[in-house]
């Protein structure tokens, strides 16, 4: 049977866009949820300025309380510069994503850097913390809001420094969920075949009802690690009309129906989401399953 590793990045993408402060506990509980649910990958939050997702500036004291009470879980956090793996480093996360943007605009819009300066932050890092596993999260993969489509010819040169550099993992980000299963089975194989060595997840945005038929076609063009998030929460406050991602349980009930081993109590995992939907009423969801009540 074919393992699929679920990485949720709701406490990241999915609180980042929700503006009222969700309070510390809320965001422990969740998280906690999800580990009772057998959840064993997590992105728990942003290392990044307060000034540009306020509801992240609880990053320090949350990664600290999760990484010391479970040792064992694979947490891991996102960052925009030195600083914020500093930052993640001091509260003992050891896996970074790291960000950048294939548009240059999106990545002035979001983390305030040209590509240049993105690319040398990130040799910084890699310099400063050899020990850090550190995954290029390459936002805007498929399309921009202001640059239009992308596609694979513009993503293999952007990576080549990238990967000399010592990059091993890729994340491909549909960051607007402008993806098609076509676009994502070209990109694929084109960067398969450039460059062997990386190891790649896909994060897809369900902003056109997409995100399913996306991440399967990457699952069956043989990506085994694939975020999602809780409810389909998220978004990108710095990408206009970026919605919601692919609901983790809506994931892995239809992954698990296709006989795919996934490890989750999908029962617990949708209670979770409904109970998420009425602890953050303000946020963007795009799940399916935790609507239904009865099962049918
Ligand atoms: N964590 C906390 N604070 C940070 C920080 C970090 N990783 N990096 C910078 N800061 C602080 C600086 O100390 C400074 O604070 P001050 O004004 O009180 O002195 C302020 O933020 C600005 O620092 P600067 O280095 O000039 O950054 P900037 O204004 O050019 O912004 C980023 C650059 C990367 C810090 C900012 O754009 C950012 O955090 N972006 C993340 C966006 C995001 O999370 N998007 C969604 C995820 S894809
Ligand atoms: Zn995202």
């Amino acid at each position: 049977m074919n393992k699929i590793e679920i990485h949720e990045v709701g406490p990241r993408d999915g609180f980042q866009n929700v503006s009222e402060y969700i309070p510390l506990e809320t965001k422990i509980q969740i998280i906690e949820g999800l580990l009772a649910a057998g959840m064993k990958h997590m992105q728990i939050t942003s290392f990044v300025s307060p000034k540009a997702i306020p509801q992240m500036k609880d990053a320090r004291e949350l990664a600290l309380h999760c990484v010391g009470k479970y040792p064992d879980a694979d947490f891991f956090a996102l960052v925009p510069n030195l600083r914020g793996a500093e930052a993640a480093w001091d509260s003992g996360i050891k896996s970074v994503s790291y960000v950048v943007s294939l548009s240059e605009s999106h990545n002035q819009a979001n983390i305030n850097r040209s590509h240049e300066e993105s690319f040398a932050e990130l040799q910084k890092i890699l310099e400063a913390f050899p020990q850090l596993q550190v995954c290029l999260d390459l936002a805007t993969t498929f399309g921009c809001p202001f640059e239009g489509t992308k596609s694979e010819d513009d993503v293999l040169p952007f990576l080549k420094p990238y990967v000399e550099s010592g990059i091993r993992t890729l994340n491909l980000c549909d960051t607007i969920g402008i993806a098609n299963p076509a676009q994502v089975r070209r990109t694929i194989d084109a960067v398969r075949s450039e460059y062997p060595s990386l190891d790649l997840q896909i994060h897809i945005h369900d902003t056109r009802n997409m995100g399913m038929v996306n991440t399967l076609a990457a699952i069956e063009r043989g990506i085994d690690k694939v975020q999602s998030t809780l409810g389909g929460l998220g978004g990108c406050p710095f990408a206009p009309g970026a919605s919601g991602n692919l609901a983790t349980e809506d994931l892995a009930f239809m992954l698990s129906e296709m006989g795919y081993e996934i490890d989750i109590d999908i029962r617990k995992m949708t209670e979770l989401a409904r109970y998420q939907a009425t602890a953050i009423p303000t946020g963007q969801f795009s799940g399916h399953l935790y609507m239904i009540q009865d099962n049918h």
